[in-house]
């Protein structure tokens, strides 16, 4: 299957690590002309200079944005425009992971789950109107399934994407552009969260590992793979959709 790709423009937050750094990979490998952000100059730089010697041929940009600032999106988005002069995809990727239960946690959660995915989307959508692009946001089977986490903003703000995106969806419908949620079951990356828990709790992590019907988490790419084909033409009927990439964690039957 042909994905056709090849020199859309493609805008990831959070490019420099775990999912988003496979989703930049996936896209650069299609030939795409990919944008990406994190809050960390050096990051950029590392990650860019990694991705030009993987993929020699293709147009790669990295900024150093935080994305709960509406104003660095809005000023990032116009930079793009000016140069590409078009949008095809925005891929909203990053969340704050607050999983503690507290004011503060919310409030992160909400700037930069929530309104930084609206602000992303905002300023992109008169392009993705004209390009008639998609949008993809990533929440995780939190927003279904409570997890262990709970009570925490991550699984409310992640079901408050699929919502958000859904009424994205239906509302942008007869102008073509398409919205669709990726949700992540358990994604191992050893420098990511649950590296990071196997080192700290390793208790915590071998009780989740074992809920895992297949007997592993699930790789970066493999997230990537859904991204890029909801991204595509090949998923050109496919919108309000939230496809869960989880390996059969989650129990409950979605209708
Ligand atoms: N890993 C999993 O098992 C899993 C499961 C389900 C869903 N997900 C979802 O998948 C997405 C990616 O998760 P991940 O595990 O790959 O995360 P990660 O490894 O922590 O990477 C997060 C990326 O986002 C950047 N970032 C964080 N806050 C930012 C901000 N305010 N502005 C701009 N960039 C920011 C980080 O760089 P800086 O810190 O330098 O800014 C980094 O590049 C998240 O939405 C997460 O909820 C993950």
């Amino acid at each position: 299957m042909h994905l056709n790709l090849r020199d859309k423009t493609v805008v990831v937050t959070g490019g420099t690590k775990g999912i988003g750094r496979a989703i930049v990979e996936g896209f650069l490998d299609e030939g795409s002309r990919v944008y990406f952000c994190c809050r960390t100059g050096a990051d950029i730089s590392a990650a860019t200079s990694s991705f030009v010697t993987k993929y020699p041929y293709t147009f790669i940009s990295g900024s150093a944005i935080d994305v709960s600032k509406p104003s660095d999106v809005s000023a990032w988005i116009s930079r793009i425009v000016e140069y590409e002069k078009k949008i095809d995809v925005v891929v909203s990727n990053v969340s704050s992971i607050s999983v503690t239960n507290t004011p503060e946690a919310w409030e992160t959660a909400y700037g930069t789950d929530m309104r930084g995915t609206v602000s992303l989307v905002q300023a992109a959508l008169p392009h993705l109107e004209a390009s008639k692009g998609s949008i993809i946001t990533i929440s995780s089977v939190s927003g279904r399934d409570i997890d262990f986490t709970a009570p925490s903003p991550y699984g409310a703000f992640k079901a408050a994407l699929i919502h958000y995106t859904a009424q994205l969806a239906h509302t942008l419908a007869p102008k073509s552009v398409r919205a669709n949620t990726v949700s992540p079951g358990n994604i191992y990356v050893e420098d990511g969260v649950w590296g990071g828990i196997e080192k700290s709790n390793h208790a915590l992590f071998s009780s989740q590992m074992a809920k895992n019907p297949m007997g592993r988490m699930g790789k970066p790419e493999e997230i990537a793979a859904a991204v890029l084909f909801l991204a595509s033409e090949r998923a050109s009927f496919i919108s309000g959709a939230n496809l869960v990439v989880d390996g059969s964690l989650c129990t409950g039957v979605q209708f």
